[in-house]
C-alpha cells in the first residue's frame, strides 16, 4: 500500500450508506420541487460526485450548472475570504436554485454564495449539502437539506479532498495527519 493511503483514517461513511441518503434526499427534493424544474448548482469541484449521483435521484425534469469558488489560504481551514474561480453559465433569474455543496464547514463560503446568487434574483433559493459540521459554525446558514451531521474531523472521498488527493474514494473516510 502506497504512504498516501496509509494516512487515510477510518471509514466514516461507507460508498452504500452515502448512496441510500442521497436516494433519501433525491426524493425529498423530488417531493418538494413537484411542477418547479429546479436548477442544480454544483459547487465545484468538491460537490461534483454528489451532484452527479443527485441530480439522478430526482425523478423531475431538472437543469443543472457549476460554479467554483477558492477561498484564500490554508488548507484545512477556511480563511473566509472566498472568491469565484468560475462562474455559472446561464442567468438563474426567476429559476428555482438548489445549491449543492459537499460540506458546510464555517459556512463563510455558503453565506458569500447565497448572498451572491441570491442578488441575480431567482424565484427561490434553497441549499442542500451531503455532509455538515455544526460545531465549526462560524456564521449561521440556511441549509434546507443535509444529508448527514459529522462531528469535527477532516474527511476526504466522494469528492472531498485533501491536497486535491483523494476525491476518487467511494467511502469517506478521517484523514489523520
Ligand atoms: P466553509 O466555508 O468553512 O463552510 O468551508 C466549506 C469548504 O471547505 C467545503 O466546500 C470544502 O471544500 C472545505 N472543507 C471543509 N471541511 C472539509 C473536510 O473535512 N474535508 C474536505 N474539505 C473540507
Ligand atoms: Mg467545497
Amino acid at each position: 500500500m502506497n504512504q498516501s493511503i496509509a494516512s487515510l483514517g477510518p471509514i466514516l461513511l461507507e460508498a452504500k450508506k452515502i448512496r441510500q441518503r442521497v436516494q433519501e434526499l433525491g426524493n425529498q427534493i423530488t417531493q418538494d420541487f413537484i411542477g418547479k424544474s429546479p436548477h442544480l448548482i454544483g459547487i465545484l469541484k468538491g460537490a461534483s460526485i454528489f451532484h452527479a449521483d443527485l441530480v439522478r435521484a430526482i425523478e423531475l425534469e431538472l437543469s443543472f450548472d457549476f460554479i467554483a469558488v477558492g477561498s484564500y489560504g490554508g488548507r484545512t481551514r477556511s480563511s473566509g475570504e472566498v472568491r469565484i474561480l468560475k462562474d455559472l453559465d446561464e442567468s438563474i433569474k426567476q429559476r428555482n436554485v438548489i445549491l449543492v455543496e459537499d460540506i458546510v464547514d464555517t459556512g463563510l463560503t455558503l453565506h458569500y454564495l447565497l448572498q451572491n446568487l441570491s442578488a441575480r434574483d431567482p424565484s427561490s433559493l434553497r441549499t442542500v449539502t451531503l455532509l455538515n459540521k455544526p460545531s465549526r459554525r462560524k456564521i449561521e446558514v440556511p441549509v434546507e437539506y443535509v444529508g448527514f451531521d459529522i462531528p469535527d474531523e477532516f474527511v476526504v472521498g466522494y469528492g472531498l479532498d485533501y491536497a486535491q488527493k483523494y476525491r476518487n474514494l467511494t467511502d469517506i473516510r478521517i484523514l489523520r495527519k
